[in-house]
C-alpha cells in the first residue's frame, strides 16, 4: 500500500507545511541497487585507546572501496562514522565516545551510518562489563537523534573474531540495511563449529552455488526474500500452500527458481523436504522459515482454532521441520537457519496473544538451537520485522496502521526488501561468525524498543 503521507511530506507543499505543523517528515530511504557504492561519502574511522578492531576495520572498509578518513575535517558530509570502542575497559573512558562523535554529529550525510564496535559485555567482567554495556544506551539514543534516514548500530565483536566482521560491516554501512536502526549485533567466535570464514570471491554474488528454501514465498516478504537470495546467486526453492500455487509459480519463474507446493504444517513436511532436496539438488544450504499467519482476537474472545493454527504454522511446524532436517544428511556445510519473528514477539500486541507467543517462540528457538547447530558448523538467526508494507499490514485499520508507520525513528514503514536484505546478510558465507542474533527490521520502532 502506498504511504501517501510520506509522498505528501516530500512534495513541495508538504515540505513547507510539515515543519510548521510539527509533523514527522520521513525521508525516502536510499536502497541498494547492484553496483552501487557502499557509502555516499567518506567514512570517518576512530578508536578508543587500545582498541583491537580499528586496523582490521579500516582494511575491510578500504577493500570495500570506501574512502577511509582518520581525521575529521570541517564541512565534509560523512557517509559513516565508525568508532572502535573495544579499548574502553572503564566507564570513565566513555568520554572517548563523546569526544569522537560530538564534533561530527552534524556532519552525518543523507542515509549516513553510525557504527560503534565493542566487546560483548557478557564476555567481560567488572568495570569493562559496565562500560561495554553503556554503549548500548549510547547507540540506541544516537539512532533516535539522527535525521535524514541515517541509522545507528552497535556491533559487539568477541575477542578472536576480529576478522569475522566484514560481511556485517558491509551490510550495516550499505543501503541494504536501510530500515535496520538502533540494533545490537553480536559477531562471535569466528566460524561456528570451526567453519572457516570465507570472503565471497564476488561480493555481488555471495550465494553462488548455494541452494535455499524460502517458505511462504508466493507473495509479500517471502517473495522478496526469494528475489534477493536469487539476486545474490542462490538457487531458490519457493514453498507455499497449494492454494497459492499460481502466484508461487510466478515467483519461481521470475527468479529462475523452483516452486514447491506444500503445507508446512503437514506431518510429513520435513521428510518431504529432505527427499526433495536430496533428489533434486543433493543438498540444502539456507532454510528461511518465513511462512506465518495472524488470527487476531482478544484472548477472552479467541477460540482454540485461532490459537492452535497460529502456533502450529508460526512455531510448531518449524521446530518439527528443523528436527527432521538436522537428523538427515541433506544440509550443506555451514548451513543457515533463519527465522522470521516480529516486533510483536518482543513488545506484545493487543489481540495477538497467539501471534506474540509464536513470534517470541521463534526467538526462543534461536536461543535454544543456535549453540547446538554451531557445533555442526551451521548458524541460526532471526529477523524481527516491525511495520512492513505488505498485504498483511494493508488489512490493518487505518487508525492503527498510520501511527504504526510513524512511531519509529525513521517515521515510515519498511519494505519487504529490507527484511530480505537482512536475511541475505545472515546467509552470506562470510557471516559464519554471526550466530544467535535477533535483528529487528523496524526503523527503530518506538514501541518495545
Ligand atoms: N508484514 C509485516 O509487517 C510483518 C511484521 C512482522 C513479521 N512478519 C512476518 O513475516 C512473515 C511474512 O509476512 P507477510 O506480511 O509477507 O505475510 P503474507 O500473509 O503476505 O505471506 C505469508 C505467506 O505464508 C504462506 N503460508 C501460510 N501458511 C502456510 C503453510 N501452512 N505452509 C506454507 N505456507 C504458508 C501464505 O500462503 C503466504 O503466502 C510472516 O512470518 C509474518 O508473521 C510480517
Amino acid at each position: 500500500m502506498a504511504d501517501r503521507y510520506t509522498q505528501f511530506t516530500n512534495s513541495s507543499v508538504g515540505k513547507f507545511l510539515a515543519p510548521k505543523l510539527g509533523l514527522p517528515q520521513p525521508t525516502p530511504l536510499r536502497r541498494y541497487e547492484p553496483g552501487q557504492p557502499l557509502l555516499d561519502g567518506p567514512a570517518l574511522v576512530g578508536a578508543a585507546k587500545g582498541g583491537r578492531l580499528e586496523k582490521t576495520v579500516a582494511e575491510q572498509l578500504n577493500s570495500a572501496g570506501i574512502d577511509v578518513r582518520k581525521e575529521a575535517s570541517e564541512g565534509v558530509k560523512y557517509g559513516a562514522l565508525v568508532f572502535d570502542a573495544t579499548g574502553i575497559t572503564d566507564p570513565a573512558q566513555l568520554r572517548e565516545v563523546y569526544d569522537f562523535f560530538h564534533p561530527v554529529m552534524r556532519q552525518v550525510g543523507y542515509c549516513g551510518r553510525v557504527v560503534v564496535l565493542g566487546t560483548p559485555p557478557e564476555l567481560t567482567s567488572g568495570k569493562e562489563r559496565i562500560a561495554q554495556r553503556a554503549l548500548e544506551g549510547f547507540t540506541r539514543s544516537v539512532g533516535k537523534e539522527l535525521t535524514k534516514g541515517a541509522t545507528s548500530q552497535l556491533v559487539y565483536v568477541a575477542a578472536g573474531s576480529e576478522g569475522a566482521t566484514e560481511s556485517t560491516l558491509r551490510f550495516l554501512l550499505s543501503a541494504k540495511s536501510a530500515f535496520v536502526d538502533g540494533q545490537v549485533i553480536r559477531v562471535g567466535t569466528a566460524g561456528a563449529g570451526g567453519a572457516t570464514i570465507t570472503a565471497p570471491t564476488n561480493w555481488e554474488k555471495p550465494l553462488d552455488g548455494k541452494v535455499a528454501l524460502v517458505t511462504g514465498a508466493s507473495r509479500g516478504i517471502g517473495a522478496s526474500i526469494a528475489d534477493v537470495l536469487a539476486r545474490d546467486g542462490a538457487h531458490v526453492v519457493v514453498l507455499d500452500i497449494p492454494a497459492q500455487g499460481a502466484d508461487l509459480s510466478q515467483v519461481a519463474n521470475k527468479i529462475g527458481g523452483s516452486a514447491l507446493q506444500l503445507d508446512i504444517t503437514a506431518k510429513d513436511a520435513g521428510t518431504k523436504l529432505v527427499d526433495y532436496f536430496t533428489e533434486r539438488h543433493g543438498k540444502l544450504d539456507i532454510v528461511v522459515h518465513n511462512a506465518g499467519i495472524t488470527r487476531d482476537k482478544k484472548l477472552a474472545n479467541m477460540d482454540e482454532g485461532r490459537w492452535d493454527s497460529v502456533l502450529t504454522v508460526n512455531l510448531l511446524s518449524q521446530l518439527a521441520v528443523n528436527d527432521t532436517l538436522l537428523a538427515s544428511s541433506v544440509l550443506g556445510d555451514n548451513a543457515r537457519f533463519i527465522g522470521v519473528s516480529s516486533v510483536a514477539g518482543i513488545a506484545g500486541n493487543l489481540g495477538q496473544t497467539n501471534y506474540g507467543a509464536s513470534k517470541a517462540g521463534v526467538i526462543g528457538m534461536v536461543d535454544s538451537t543456535a549453540p547446538a547447530v554451531a557445533e555442526k558448523g551451521h548458524t541460526f538467526n532471526a529477523v524481527a520485522p516491525g511495520f512492513i508494507e505488505t498485504q498483511m499490514t494493508a488489512k490493518i485499520p487505518a487508525t492503527i496502521r498510520e501511527p504504526a508507520r510513524r512511531l519509529s525513528s525513521l517515521a515510515q514503514g519498511g519494505l519487504p526488501v529490507d527484511v530480505a536484505e537482512t536475511i541475505a546478510w545472515y546467509a552470506n558465507p562470510a557471516s559464519a561468525g554471526v550466530n544467535g542474533n535477533i535483528v529487528r527490521v523496524c526503523g527503530q520502532a518506538l514501541i518495545g524498543a
